[in-house]
């Protein structure tokens, strides 16, 4: 237990310090019951969570569209000389193995889909867990829609999801109940619903946050 508190110590100090990254506090709290195998991240980003993990000896898989995160993120892990596996393309491209990863993160991603994708995504990430494995999500509630000063900017193209034509981007806000509807076979280790400071407040002064842990027991 002090072995494996001091590894991930050692982790977290190093990225928030060096970079100013740090993971999902929650994957840290919770990091006891992940056990070791492949992780998968996607829409990765700058890769605060999939570095984290891979510094952690994990085999880390991660997904993201866009080629300057995916440079950066290179540049980070060969630093670091940590060998993580890219994959430079749209999560709705991407095969998930089945029954394969120990952890699937999708932490600020699910948002930015309409809801048959997310339903798509949602069911290869569900088939992706190896036993014991668990999926963590971070995304936005409905609550977001009420307090936007930018709501003119979008066209609600079905129930809660909006188009930003401009970004050519989905915004898709959850219910909570909807947001657990989409892992039903998981046991629910964590689950929360919280209002945070938005610090860029481009739109609203809070945002309106879902996080979401859940392990398939089977
Ligand atoms: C808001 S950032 C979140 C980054 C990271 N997961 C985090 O929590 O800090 C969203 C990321 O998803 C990526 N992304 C957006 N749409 C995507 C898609 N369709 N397929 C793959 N990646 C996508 C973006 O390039 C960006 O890096």
């Amino acid at each position: 237990m002090v072995e494996q508190d001091q590894l991930w110590t050692q982790a977290y100090l190093k990225l928030k310090g060096q970079w100013k990254l740090e993971p999902n506090w929650k994957l840290i709290e919770y990091l006891h019951l992940i056990p070791q195998g492949p992780v998968l991240d996607l829409g990765a980003g700058n890769g605060r969570n999939a570095l984290f993990f891979a510094k952690l000896g994990h085999d880390v898989d991660y997904v993201d569209v866009s080629k300057t995160y995916s440079r950066r993120m290179k540049d980070r892990a060969k630093d670091e000389k940590l060998e993580l596996t890219a994959h430079n393309t749209d999560i709705r491209e991407f095969d998930i193995p089945e029954k394969h990863y120990v952890l699937i993160i999708a932490s600020k991603i699910l948002q930015l889909f309409p809801k048959a994708d997310i339903e798509d995504i949602t069911r290869k990430m569900n088939a992706g867990l190896a036993r014991k494995g668990l999926i963590y999500v971070y995304t936005f509630s409905v609550e977001n829609f009420k307090h936007s000063k930018r709501l003119h900017e979008l066209e609600l193209v079905e129930e809660n999801t909006y188009y930003h034509k401009k970004h050519r981007q989905h915004f898709h806000y959850f219910k909570s109940d909807e947001l657990l509807s989409f892992f039903p076979k998981l046991r629910m280790i964590f689950y929360n619903e919280d209002k945070v400071h938005n610090l860029k407040k481009r739109d609203s002064r809070y945002l309106f946050v879902l996080e979401y842990l859940g392990q398939r027991v089977h």
